[in-house]
């Protein structure tokens, strides 16, 4: 599975870190920044619920 963040779309809501730390942090004003590209084994829902809880949209998964 790979996870992409749109930059352009992120507003720094940090629901993403918060739910999933394991996947994604963030820079010095609180924008998303991606820990993988490649989700590594067992973080697959991490993941999902960065996707799912992040109020822009601005999180993608590409789930093979
Ligand atoms: Fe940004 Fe969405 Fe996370 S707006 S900080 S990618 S919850």
């Amino acid at each position: 599975m790979r996870v992409r963040v749109d930059s352009e779309a992120c507003t720094g809501h940090g629901r993403c870190y918060s739910l999933a730390p394991d996947v994604f942090s963030a820079d010095d004003v609180g924008h998303c920044v991606l820990l993988h590209d490649e989700v590594p084994p067992g973080l697959e829902e991490q993941a999902r619920a960065g996707e799912r809880n992040c109020p822009e949209r601005a999180i993608a998964l590409d789930e093979p």
